[in-house]
């Protein structure tokens, strides 16, 4: 029986020389287990305690528990020690220590892009403007000269939302009534953001993707005035002076004359894989903001005129960074979004 009571100092000495060296709650907590857990040091001599003969069991008994309630006590005193301390901003922190297998975390490519394009609209005098995800009818379609009946809503492919009245905005036009609404004339907007379309997906059409929508409206605006904000926004954002852009009729019923503006291929002269071997990209749809437009946001048309523009920013991006699928984007994908780092 000897044998058993060494044991039982020995347990204790070794318990509580290593409960006093736990540098961390973690450490501390594999000592506890260790001793004081289900398969740990004491528990395992408890469970001998049946083999021995009453008398002993007698003395062996008490004296097991009595050491389980010194272990324990001596556990939550150093427990409470360590907490105060990893409470204290300097406690248990190594800067120096080496941490393997670490990344850097770094801003989306989104952030970084639609920053690059705020900031070029901001030093042209424009102001960046937001709206809601969530939209109405009024918001992304009547305010825009869109009749109810007009086969431009189904060319939209709308998600409807369960709520009455509420759709995914399908562009970012949505925000030039809000921008409207708040904002007498002259008043110049950029609104960078979400839209949603109910279309399948490929590498260059998403059901989610990014749009960018200028607004521009005062006295005698003209269509020079567009042309030449979208070839200097153009040029800053590709980094070239040399892009130039080329003008064709379009249609949108928010804006008249409405054009879509194409650019010249920003890597070649002579046609390549971007510019499809045509030379041109189209780029922005665009156009005089409808007199309709403005009279349904209070502003009178014979005052005032404007134009307004839109373009998709992942577009934009795939083409100055030769990224070849819109769905990467939001695909988390680590080694893609990287190379933005
Ligand atoms: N909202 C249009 C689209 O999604 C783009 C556009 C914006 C066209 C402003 C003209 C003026 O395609």
């Amino acid at each position: 029986m000897k044998n058993l009571k060494t044991k039982i100092s020995t347990i204790e000495a070794q318990c509580l020389s290593e409960l006093k060296k736990a540098r961390s709650l973690e450490s501390l907590e594999s000592v506890r287990v260790s001793y004081l857990g289900r398969n740990g040091a004491l528990t395992d001599l408890m469970s001998t305690l049946k083999t021995l003969s009453l008398d002993d069991k007698r003395t062996f008994g008490p004296a097991l528990n009595q050491l389980k309630q010194r272990l324990t006590l001596a556990y939550e005193s150093r427990k409470s020690e360590l907490e105060k301390k990893s409470n204290t901003s300097d406690a248990l922190f190594d800067v120096t220590a080496y941490k393997p297998h670490q990344m850097q975390g770094s801003l989306h490519l989104y952030t970084q892009i639609i920053e690059q394009l705020s900031s070029i609209f901001i030093s042209m005098g424009y102001t960046i403007a937001d709206g809601p995800e969530m939209e109405t009818e009024y918001y992304n379609f009547t305010t825009l000269n869109i009749p109810e009946d007009h086969p431009a809503r189904d060319s939209h492919d709308t998600f409807w939302l369960s709520q009455p009245d509420r759709l995914l905005r399908t562009h970012t036009s949505s925000v030039q009534a809000h921008g409207m609404e708040k904002t007498p004339p002259p008043l110049a907007l950029f609104a960078p953001g979400r839209c949603y379309r109910n279309e399948a997906t490929d590498a260059t059409h998403d059901f989610m993707f990014t749009q960018g929508e200028g607004v521009f409206i005062d006295k005698n605006v003209s269509m020079a005035q567009l042309l030449a904000t979208a070839q200097t926004f153009l040029q800053q954002f590709f980094g070239t002076e040399k892009l130039k852009i080329r003008v064709r009729p379009g249609y949108f019923p928010f804006v008249e004359p409405g054009v879509e503006i194409d650019g010249s291929c920003p890597f070649c002269d002579k046609g390549c894989s971007v510019c499809k071997y045509t030379t041109w990209i189209e780029l922005l749809g665009a156009g005089l903001i409808h007199p309709n437009v403005l009279r349904v946001n209070g502003i009178d048309p014979d005052q005032y005129n404007g134009f307004a523009f839109g373009f998709g920013i992942e577009r934009l991006a795939m083409i100055k960074y030769g990224i070849t699928d819109i769905r990467l984007f939001h695909s988390a994908n680590i080694p893609f979004l990287k190379q933005f780092a």
